[in-house]
């Protein structure tokens, strides 16, 4: 299976040639795609120079910094459009372990359209994350759990393994959110797409260098997105029943 590990950075000048490196060393087959968005630090400059060093190594410069969902949305395309059978998300500061990443292969191998590296889950763990950001996962989860009724214990995972063919069956043209919901939006398609979607466990270990570009503003995105589609689903659901009332009194 041709691998594009995609990896979006803003100011990852720090950690990211680790994790590249990292990234061959244990899937000596995989292809790199760095998703820079005009990273002041240089991070753009150094994916350069690694891509001269390495055919595996691909480089997109955008030229303003335009939310997480923007980036692996543009990495996807990318990756699409030259066939790659398996399509990655992966972040740059180190929070995600590069030697993990066999784990998420397999079970797409295994049959899976598409394999969230869970925290969350039996044998899933966090390392250093402040508990601030630890409730905001485990709040969060539990709120799309309960508004989308989403069986995933980790929908905001952003350590994820796509089939080819699930990202063309999902429709990225109809993906709005930008920032971090992207993560449930992309995870919501593939469940409702009726596409086979598991957890395994991974180890999340907050980044030692740089800093996290999560907002309020992206916070707040996600509450009000995940409350629309959850109207929108229950909506659609109800109006299931309800015509299916009137064809059973029909026959
Ligand atoms: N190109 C680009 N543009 N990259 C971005 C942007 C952006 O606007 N915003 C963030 N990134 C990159 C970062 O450079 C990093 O490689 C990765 O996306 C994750 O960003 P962080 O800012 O480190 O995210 P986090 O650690 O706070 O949040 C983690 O948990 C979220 C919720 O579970 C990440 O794993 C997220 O992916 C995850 O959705
Ligand atoms: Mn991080």
């Amino acid at each position: 299976m041709r691998t594009l590990v995609v990896t979006p950075t803003y100011n990852e000048a720090e950690t990211l040639p680790g994790v590249v490196q990292r990234i061959l060393a244990s899937v000596p087959s995989a292809d790199v795609l760095v998703v820079d968005d005009g990273s002041p630090d240089g991070t753009g400059a150094l994916a350069d120079a690694m891509s001269v060093e390495d055919a595996r190594v691909h480089v997109l410069h955008r030229l303003a910094k335009n939310g997480l969902g923007a980036a692996y949305l543009a990495g996807f395309a990318w990756g699409l459009q030259r066939d790659y059978d398996v399509l990655v998300e992966m972040d740059a500061d180190g929070s995600h372990q590069p030697e993990e990443l066999g784990r998420l292969l397999e079970a797409v191998g295994d049959g899976a359209d598409l394999v969230l590296g869970a925290r969350w889950v039996d044998g899933g763990a966090v390392r250093n994350w402040p508990l601030r950001r630890q409730l905001l996962s485990r709040g969060g989860n539990l709120y799309v759990r309960m508004a989308l009724g989403l069986h995933l214990r980790d929908a905001t995972a952003g350590y994820r393994a796509f089939r080819a063919e699930t990202l063309r069956r999902i429709d990225l043209e109809e993906v709005a959110s930008r920032g971090y919901t992207f993560q449930i939006d992309l995870a919501r398609r593939t469940v409702r797409a009726g596409l086979d979607v598991r957890e395994v466990p991974i180890t999340f270990v907050e980044r030692e260098a740089g800093v996290s570009k999560m907002t309020g503003d992206i916070v707040r995105e996600a509450v009000w997105r995940v409350a629309v589609w959850g109207a929108r689903d229950r909506t659609r659901w109800l109006r299931g029943v309800v015509s299916n009332r009137e064809r059973t009194r029909e026959v």
